[in-house]
């Protein structure tokens, strides 16, 4: 049974309650982080809580804890689950009040932690992805856990034995249901710029990050949907799902219909950075 973190209390997950009157469970008013950990060590942990941050600030809430608090809950956390590698979900919510819509007089936060098994992504395979519209709102930067769109969407995905909506928003690619998207032309790989039509995630900052260190040319862009259709390759990344390539979408073959060159050195990439992680070699 996997321990939890609630409110100052570590327990099992089956003991962790929280009271209906929760604003999590009633508005879905409150935000949330997804980070892998790799032989116990937390995946790129100050840049999570940066967005983290910002989230917060974004629909304000403050932060109910230090950095240096929370690395310490979350470390033991992960303890507490044995080490290793595991997928680390965290929530802060506006806490139990009376319903109204408009924010409580006295805020008591909701802090939950919990630890999932993390499957170490294989060599993919490649994924089939669709083009769906974008129907979610204007504050796609904040990791809200009002994910009502994003599950709309993925399970259209799934319904259609796919692994993943790749998102349209007039005419220009935005993202996936619950991943970032990149696009590679001609060797050079583009995502789309921050804004507040995506998340803007920490397994893709790492990968614009690392591919421009090894000389890889790796931008921001705005990509149209014609782009998307004529890429030589795409790719779907997230802390769960490190990076996927889209061998088919909508349908058709993207590129050749095979994983594609710059995914392989992309991936290679991010495997290194996740050795040296584990080699304790890099924070
Ligand atoms: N989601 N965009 C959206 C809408 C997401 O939900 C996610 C991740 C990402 C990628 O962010 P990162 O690289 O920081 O994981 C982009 C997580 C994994 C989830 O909701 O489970």
């Amino acid at each position: 049974m996997s321990i939890a973190y609630l409110n100052g209390t570590f327990l099992p997950l089956e003991e962790a309650h929280v009271p209906v009157l929760d604003r999590g469970f009633i508005f879905g008013d409150g935000v949330y982080e997804v980070i892998p950990v790799y032989s116990g060590r937390l995946f790129r942990l100050d840049a999570h809580l940066r967005r983290l941050n910002n989230s917060l600030d974004s629909i304000r809430l403050s932060n109910p804890m230090s950095n240096a608090q929370w690395a310490a809950a979350l470390e033991q956390v992960v303890a507490e689950n044995g080490g290793g590698d595991q997928s680390i979900y965290l929530q802060v919510t506006r806490g139990v009040a009376k319903r109204k819509h408009n924010f409580p007089d006295e805020t008591h936060h909701t802090v939950f932690i919990m630890s999932d098994p993390l499957v170490d992504m294989p060599p993919s395979e490649g994924v089939k992805a669709i083009t769906l519209d974008d129907i979610r709102w204007q504050l796609c930067h904040v990791k809200s856990i009002a994910l009502l769109g994003g599950v709309l969407l993925r399970q259209q995905a799934v319904e259609q034995g796919a692994a993943e909506s790749i998102l349209l928003r007039e005419g220009y690619v935005t993202e996936g249901a619950a991943s970032n998207v990149f696009v590679i032309k001609d060797g050079a790989a583009f995502t789309p710029p921050e804004g507040p039509f995506i998340l803007t995630g920490i397994t893709r900052d790492l990968i614009i990050e690392s591919m421009q260190a090894a000389n890889l040319t790796c931008k921001e862009a705005q990509i149209t949907e014609a782009e998307l259709r004529n890429a030589d390759e795409i790719w779907l990344t997230s802390s769960t799902r490190e990076i996927l390539p889209v061998v088919e979408l909508d349908g058709k073959p993207v590129g050749n219909g095979q994983i594609g060159t710059v995914w392989q050195q992309a991936w290679d990439l991010y495997q290194d950075y996740k050795k040296s992680l584990r080699a304790h070699e890099i924070k």
